[in-house]
């Protein structure tokens, strides 16, 4: 057995590797995990000292709360309260890169520092088998951000938590490139009227008819109105800078600058830039946010001046592709 404190190692996602990353969450460890949308940094959400060691190791500031994973609907039912809503949404796309926010059941289990004191919590079934089986293995609500220092762009490889958080984490496991690469769309079920707070691979069209009219919420805001005139907090930790690479990020632009890279999109790129990674060649979105962060990551790596990006059609994932690019572009 590894001691917790030592610098992490990152393991291949075998049965008896996930086996022991669940018995180091039981134990208050925290654990660094593949999801379809980005590696997560897992803790044991009903722990109170897990849950701070992971605001501790992000950087994070403690008022920006935790999506919470379960391994099935039924267990985030224990959470958090459904409503005939919020279960046809589960049904339609559970597991998957979708997060519910929802009134916090009574009873709830869940570390009051987790919600960060909020009446609501954030829940998610994950897709990827990895995450699955560890939940499964664990037996415990996981609360776990994206694997990153706060503010920093997500990680979507297991190279990039060991490089930014290693020594916080007893665990990586490793389960290769995560496939969505953009974290999970935030939908906020806890008023009457839906908000989508965080766009992402499940887009506004695929939650469809089940929610009624949905409200698209300016997620960087923090707060928004509720209908009895008190304020409430919503995705605050939407903070305007987000995802922010080292190198400035300019957006939707061809003319280079010197020694600036070019994040490009589709077939037609224009010359003169340092270096150039192209999202997807065949102007794929799917593509596209899948190596959206990896690309960020590379390009921060090979200590490029600047970094201008082609403009992404403002369609389905193209929305959170554009969603991320301009946090990581603001620097504020
Ligand atoms: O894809 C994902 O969602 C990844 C993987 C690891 O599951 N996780 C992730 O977590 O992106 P994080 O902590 O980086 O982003 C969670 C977002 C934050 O913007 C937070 O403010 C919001 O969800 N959130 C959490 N609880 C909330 C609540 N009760 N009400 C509104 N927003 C909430
Ligand atoms: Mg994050």
């Amino acid at each position: 057995m590894p001691s917790h404190d030592e610098t992490a190692r990152a393991a291949p996602a075998t049965d008896e590797n996930i086996l022991e990353a669940a018995g180091l969450l039981r134990a208050g460890a925290l654990v660094a995990f593949p999801t379809e949308t980005v590696y997560g940094l897992g803790g044991d959400a009903t722990d109170d000292a897990a849950v701070a060691a992971i605001f501790e190791a992000k950087g994070r500031p403690s008022f920006n709360p935790l999506i919470i994973h379960l391994s099935s609907r039924e267990a985030a039912e224990t959470v958090a309260a459904f409503d005939e809503r919020a279960r046809a949404v589960a049904a339609r796309h559970w597991p998957g890169p979708l997060t519910l926010v929802l009134p916090r059941a009574r009873d709830c289990p869940v570390s009051l520092l987790a919600g960060a004191g909020l009446e609501t919590i954030a829940v998610r079934v994950p897709g990827h088998p990895v995450a699955h089986a560890l939940l499964n293995a664990v037996g415990r609500p996981v609360a776990a951000p994206s694997a990153n220092r706060s503010g920093a762009v997500s990680p979507t490889r297991a190279e990039h938590v060991a490089a930014e958080l290693g020594d916080a984490v007893a665990l990586i496991l490793d389960g290769g490139p995560c496939p969505v690469g953009i974290e999970s769309t935030v939908l906020d079920l806890s008023g009457e009227t839906a908000c989508l707070l965080r766009p992402g691979a499940v887009t506004a069209e695929d939650i469809g008819t089940e929610v009624g009219a949905l409200e698209i919420g300016d997620v960087s805001e923090g707060v928004r109105a509720r209908d009895d005139g008190a304020q409430i907090l919503r995705a605050p930790g939407q903070l305007a800078s987000h995802y922010a690479p080292k190198a400035p990020l300019r957006l939707g632009c061809a003319d280079p600058r010197p020694g600036e890279a070019l994040l490009a999109f589709g077939a037609d790129v224009p010359d003169g830039f340092a270096r150039v990674l192209n999202l997807s060649g065949t102007g794929d979105l799917t593509e596209a946010a899948a190596n959206l962060f990896a690309h960020l990551h590379t390009l921060d790596e090979a200590g490029v001046s600047g970094i201008a990006t082609m403009p992404i059609p403002e369609v389905g994932l193209g929305r959170a592709i554009n969603d991320r690019l301009r946090r990581a572009a603001a620097r504020d």
